[in-house]
């Protein structure tokens, strides 16, 4: 028997009954604003949605609104965002809310939307339909596998990708769909989330169970296979904390481009393939002072590669002049740092 074509009309009844209450999701038949979505999806990249609830609120309480956000200095904006991680997406962030005030408010086409810094396809998408209910599907992590799983699709990804886009746009032809482009993308969002999780989906409660070829033959909970990612590179580096005589720690600030641009950090070598042995690490040293070598190291897993960190502590000698950097006390210091660099105060037991 052939299986029935899933419709979005079940998806979007499922959806009624079954939403997630969200932040950033306006109530149904409430205004929505495209400065909340927006956000909420830049945060949501690479960033679980129970770790991005707390951190949105206190975003937003903190820049209410795209102008706050565009006005406010570089410095404030890097340690709101400190500890969400992809630092590029912080400096676009900025430089978007910017943007988007200089053209008078956020383009409500896909094009425009797409035109901003830091928004690819996928952003362009989501902040179209969900916030001006343009008629496109965006496809997120949740999105591949249901779709994958409806389809049987059986090549791993990412080389699958394409083909999965190109299988989610085309719930556009069904008219339901298109009649509520933003709610079909959040239930698809839903539908992954809680339903058609990565294992053990509950199929047995899906709106789309008749529908789904995986689950006729046996492999959803399979679906979508990937394929092995190439092992990430060890890399070393090694970190000076400086304490001043009130037990401030000296910080300093990275360049605006690369890795973890903008942020703050605590002072280092460069991060290479080779460890650092102490005479070569201390020439990297922000002043001199009698550094110690504390035993263990901090670990830290960026996408491309994995970082291991030695950390020396002194205390700024009396004589000694004022370092480069800015001194910041221990607990403000752990609040402003991204995560790899409080791995390192945790390591010193800072604060
Ligand atoms: N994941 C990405 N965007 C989302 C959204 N708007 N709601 C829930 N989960 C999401």
């Amino acid at each position: 028997m052939p299986l029935p074509r899933p419709s979005a009309a079940d998806l979007l009844a499922w959806y009624d009954r079954h939403r997630r209450i969200l932040p950033w999701r306006a109530p149904p038949g409430e205004p929505r604003n495209p400065y909340r979505i927006w956000l909420s999806e830049v945060m949501l990249q690479q960033t679980t949605v129970a770790a991005v609830g707390p951190r949105y609120a206190r975003f937003l309480a903190r820049f209410p609104s795209v102008q706050a956000l565009a006005a406010a200095d570089w410095a404030a904006v890097a340690e709101e965002w400190a500890g969400l991680g992809y630092y590029a997406r912080a400096r676009n962030l900025h430089a978007c809310a910017q943007a988007v005030v200089a053209a008078g408010g956020f383009p409500c086409n896909i094009e425009g939307l797409a035109a901003l810094p830091g928004i690819g396809a996928y952003t362009a998408a989501a902040v179209g339909a969900i916030a001006f209910d343009v008629p496109v599907v965006p496809v997120d992590g949740n999105v591949e596998r249901v779709v994958a799983r409806l389809h049987a699709v059986e090549q791993p990804l990412p080389g699958a990708k394409r083909h999965l886009t190109t299988l989610a746009g085309a719930f556009m032809a069904d008219p339901a769909a298109r009649a509520r482009p933003g709610d079909f993308a959040q239930a698809l969002f839903d539908l992954g989330a809680t339903l058609c999780t990565p294992r053990n989906p509950a199929c047995a409660l899906c709106p789309w169970q008749g529908g789904c070829a995986a689950r006729r033959a046996g492999i959803a909970g399979t679906l979508p296979r990937k394929s092995p990612k190439p092992a990430r590179p060890l890399r070393h580096g090694a970190h000076f904390l400086l304490r001043d005589a009130s037990g401030r720690v000296l910080l300093r600030r990275r360049p605006a481009r690369g890795l973890l641009g903008g942020m703050l950090e605590v002072p280092g070598t460069p991060w290479r393939e080779a460890r650092w042995d102490t005479a070569e690490a201390l020439a990297h040293a922000p002043a001199p002072a009698g550094w110690r070598l504390l035993p263990g190291l901090a670990r830290h897993g960026f996408t491309h590669f994995e970082l291991e960190m030695v950390l020396f502590t002194a205390a700024l000698p009396p004589s000694a002049g004022p370092p480069e950097g800015e001194w910041q006390d221990a607990l403000a210091a752990r609040a402003a740092v991204p995560s790899v660099m409080r791995r390192l105060l945790d390591l010193a037991g800072a604060a």
